[in-house]
């Protein structure tokens, strides 16, 4: 049985290799013939999901999405040798680009990506790149590359780094559903590239796949010492059934803004009663399994309730209270928090 459908499918191959020799590949002879068969795909979309792009190749912006690329031969594109960021723009505000531009520096250095501009100029592209989007409700993401210049390992041949961003119309809201989880069992990365934000996110990938495949929204990694570490693209964080905010510590792993924030503001919840106390440790699977309340903690989010985690329901298997209160708290300092926080976008009308 074995050895039929092994030869069935080695003869499809060959006939199909057959068919493969009378395969005429188009050769664009012109860029303009290439320029509007990019527009073509584009032509059909009503409303342009990605309005605009930076990119220190072309040196400004573009608004035309048929073209908003990078070259084949930047080391982000086949080496990895890339570090992102991203910050959430609501209400014509940018939220905690701040934070989001210290890290992205933070992951370059680690990656040894040296800077194609000073700090103050890329925050200034963002600014600016977000006033010509129009957006007022999405996604700015941005990368810094070691940049174009060959297909070696080391970048020593790339003259410039480069640093591209481009504005994702995006509609999100303050999650008030719970979501299922499981344990990841695809390997974690290590420390070193766990904490930096690189462009090496097929663990991440597969993580995710691992858990639609099981039917679950997300993912859980937990380390090799048995701690809890964080989910594929967002952190986790815990309510003890003594009612304490507890999160991971995040020296192995990525240190969320979000999370960063929420350990500021709980504390409001701490003064007022509704918690006993806000804490970072190490968290084992047994006390994670046995919290009140968990939840996923990211930029998008802000916080996204746990409600079974492998099948096994969190507290009472029902979205808590105290998460929802902590949402709250993030969600009005998205939509309402001080100056520090939310940047106005200068758009031009
Ligand atoms: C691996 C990983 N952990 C945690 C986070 C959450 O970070 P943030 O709150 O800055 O979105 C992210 C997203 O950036 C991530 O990719």
């Amino acid at each position: 049985m074995e050895n039929h459908t092994h030869s069935t499918t080695l003869s499809n191959t060959s006939s199909e290799l057959g068919n493969h020799t009378d395969l005429k590949v188009h050769v664009f002879n012109s860029s303009s013939e290439l320029l509007e068969k990019l527009h073509q795909r584009w032509s059909k979309v009503e409303k342009k999901p990605y309005p605009a792009m930076y990119s220190s190749v072309y040196g400004g912006i573009i608004l035309d999405p048929a073209i908003m690329v990078i070259p084949i031969d930047d080391h982000m594109v086949h080496r990895g040798h890339g570090v992102f960021d991203t910050a959430i723009i609501l209400d014509g505000y940018l939220y905690e680009l701040d934070v989001h531009l210290d890290r992205i520096l933070r992951s370059a250095a680690k990656a040894k990506i040296s800077l194609p501009f000073p700090r103050s100029t890329l925050r200034s592209i963002l600014i600016q790149l977000t006033a010509a989007s129009k957006c007022k409700k999405g996604t700015l993401r941005y990368w810094l590359s070691a940049g174009p210049g060959n297909f070696l390992l080391s970048p020593s041949g790339c003259p410039t780094p480069a640093f591209y961003a481009v504005v994702i119309d995006d509609d999100f809201s303050q999650c008030k559903e719970g979501v299922k989880v499981i344990t990841s069992t695809v390997a974690m990365k290590p420390p070193l590239f766990a904490t930096m934000k690189n462009v090496n996110y097929l663990p991440n990938v597969l993580s995710v796949m691992e858990a639609e495949e099981k039917g679950a929204f997300a993912s859980i990694w937990v380390d090799e010492a048995g701690y809890i570490a964080e989910g594929p693209n967002v952190n986790v964080a815990f309510i003890t059934q003594e009612k304490e905010l507890v999160m991971p510590l995040f020296d192995n792993i990525l240190h969320g803004c979000t999370a960063k924030r929420l350990l500021e503001l709980a504390p409001q919840l701490v003064e007022q009663g509704i918690l006993k106390g806000v804490t970072t440790k190490n968290v084992t699977v047994e006390e994670a399994k046995g919290a009140a309340e968990m939840m996923y903690v990211g930029s998008t989010l802000p916080l996204l309730p746990i409600i079974m985690w492998d099948d096994q329901p969190i507290g009472k298997g029902e979205v808590g209270e105290l998460t929802m209160a902590l949402s709250d708290l993030l969600w009005n300092d998205m939509v309402a928090g001080p100056d520090t926080q939310r940047i106005p976008v200068p758009y031009i009308e």
